[in-house]
């Protein structure tokens, strides 16, 4: 097992970089106050949930990857959402058994119950210095006075108006008089600044249980939904160990389930280790890189889901052996046709909400945290009164086998929808970690997150630095559907024509895709850097 050196310094200095500037600025006045990075993320995410409402908020949940650096430990945060009691897989299938994806994407059956609140909570109590009402004094002050709308923001509100036109309230906030959004128009949300208020008073509590969570429910009944009481009053963040694996001298630190990142990055690494850097250069290594790509999404289709409902063989897919055997059916000079891989076999779309944030303080501590309500604004609804706008995140389930999800996503039994089951996510928050220092890594995606983020520790891993990670140009193949995406500029012209000739097909997409946050520390420079994706609206900020 490769050794990993540590810092025998602290940083000193500080990094934040997140989806939106407000945010930042959030986690900074925190960690200026007093905070350690475990409040910064509270005060980033906080802030996040009203600046940027169309990919995260307390209607969603996410993922936590911390590192205490005095207890040299990690800690992975599961706040991911839970399917309600009363959710069978009959609840998005018609009377002829086929799937009804409206069902899962819109309105608010398709919302799991949330677990953000109880996330922040258990994050402040276990690990953070301040109380949570410090936390939140930013995002109550956004909510209440309002911040200036944005490009993607006002994209999102144009891209989900027919949706939530259904029902009262998200237009009350987001297009009042009827006019979408542009660029600078106040978005102000009080129900959700009281509702941050009431959560600041009591804490998580008072989104579980009480008059909030009674509003909710009731709102969610009102309008089709099944959630109860119990449902909320259940709903319990887990502790988990993450996925650690090596590669060529580095450690790389990452999402175990129910996020299926941990186990396709390893498989992924474990592929490449087989090839001599030389290899893995020029088209060449970008079709090792893609076909080992199509292998682990292949294994996520068909074996992993919530750990706590389904008996994934995670021994075997993360051991090197297995790995071997993927390799020896990869062809150098051929494309592997994913329909000729054993497993499942059935439109993609650009839906690729959900948000990313990285956080180093000064001593050493480090939070790696993806965050969503699944697609643009969640599920398009907003109980009564309460400012949450609910996820629609149970589309994150199989809702019948070799039926793709809204990210194009095959499962299978092992993500089926149960009550009380998490569904299979692809946030994968990472730490990289070698000789050189550490880098911490997210972004949001969708099913492309796993990829984007392998990609990005492969760059570091060969020297770039955090300007450098975001900004790599993306490509990703999730074997169904059989194609490489890619974003303009990805490949060089002979890459191109190289990777055609040996069977890829190759598709550009439309738009960028992520929006990568990174903080890196070098240990030799003792340098801190922070970046936001070129891509996004975000920024990166070292105190
Ligand atoms: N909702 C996107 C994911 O969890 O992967």
């Amino acid at each position: 097992m490769a050794a990993v050196a540590q810092a025998r310094d602290l940083p000193g200095r500080s990094g934040i970089a997140s989806a939106h500037p407000l945010a930042t600025t959030a986690g900074y006045e925190v960690l200026r106050d007093g905070g350690n990075a475990f409040d910064a993320a509270v005060a980033v995410s906080a802030a996040l949930a009203v600046v940027e409402p169309h990919s995260s908020g307390l209607g969603g949940g996410g993922f936590f990857l911390l590192y205490l650096a005095d207890e040299d430990r990690y800690v992975f945060v599961d706040a991911r959402e839970v399917a309600p009691g009363a959710a069978s897989p009959s609840t998005y299938l018609d009377d002829a058994g086929q799937p009804v994806r409206a069902a899962a994407l819109n309105g608010p059956l398709a919302a799991g119950i949330p677990g953000l609140a109880a996330g922040w909570q258990h994050v402040v109590d276990r690990y953070g210095r301040l109380p949570l009402a410090r936390s939140l004094q930013s995002a109550i002050r956004y909510a209440e006075d309002g911040f200036p709308a944005y490009s993607r923001l006002a994209l999102g509100v144009r891209f989900r108006r027919r949706v939530a036109d259904q029902w009262p309230g998200f237009g009350e906030v987001f297009y009042p008089e009827g006019v979408n959004p542009e660029d600078g128009t106040a978005i102000v949300q009080q129900d959700l600044g009281n509702t941050l208020k009431r959560i600041a008073a009591d804490g998580a509590a008072a989104f579980y249980r009480g008059e909030l969570a009674a509003k909710m429910v009731d709102g969610v009944r009102a309008a089709g939904g099944n959630w109860t009481l119990d449902d909320l009053a259940r709903y319990s963040v887990v502790e988990r160990a993450p996925v650690v694996t090596q590669y060529f001298g580095n450690r790389i630190v990452t999402a175990p389930l129910p996020s299926s990142g941990g186990v396709a990055i390893t498989t992924m690494l474990n592929i490449l280790a087989g090839y001599s850097p030389a290899e893995l250069t020029g088209a060449q290594g970008y079709h090792v890189i893609i076909e080992s790509m199509r292998r682990a999404y292949r294994d996520r289709a068909e074996y992993l889901g919530d750990p706590a409902f389904t008996d994934a063989p995670l021994a075997r897919l993360m051991h090197p052996d297995y790995a071997t055997g993927l390799r020896a059916g990869i062809d150098l000079e051929r494309a592997t046709r994913s329909a000729e891989l054993t497993g499942l076999w059935p439109e993609d779309t650009e839906s690729r909400q959900t948000t990313h944030f990285s956080i180093l303080d000064a001593e050493g501590n480090r939070v790696a945290a993806t965050l969503t309500i699944n697609g643009w604004f969640g599920s398009g609804f907003i109980p009564p009164g309460t400012g949450i706008i609910l996820n629609n995140e149970m589309d994150d389930f199989s809702l019948a086998a070799a039926n793709p999800n809204t990210f194009g996503l095959l499962g299978d039994a092992a993500n089926a929808v149960a009550p009380g089951k998490r569904p299979l996510s692809s946030m994968s928050p990472t730490f990289v970690e070698s000789d050189r220092g550490i880098a911490i890594v997210g972004t949001p995606g969708g099913s492309r997150i796993i990829t984007m983020v392998f990609r990005a520790a492969l760059a570091w891993m060969a020297g770039a630095n955090a300007d450098e990670m975001v900004a790599l140009k993306r490509f990703h193949h999730q074997y169904f559907p059989d194609e490489v995406v890619h974003e303009p500029g990805a490949f060089s012209p002979e890459e191109f024509q190289s990777l055609t000739e040996r069977g890829h097909l190759l598709r550009e997409s439309r738009r960028p895709f992520g929006n990568m946050n990174v903080v890196t520390w070098d240990y030799s420079s003792n340098q801190v850097e922070a970046a936001s994706d070129p891509r996004g609206a975000g920024e990166g900020r070292v105190y």
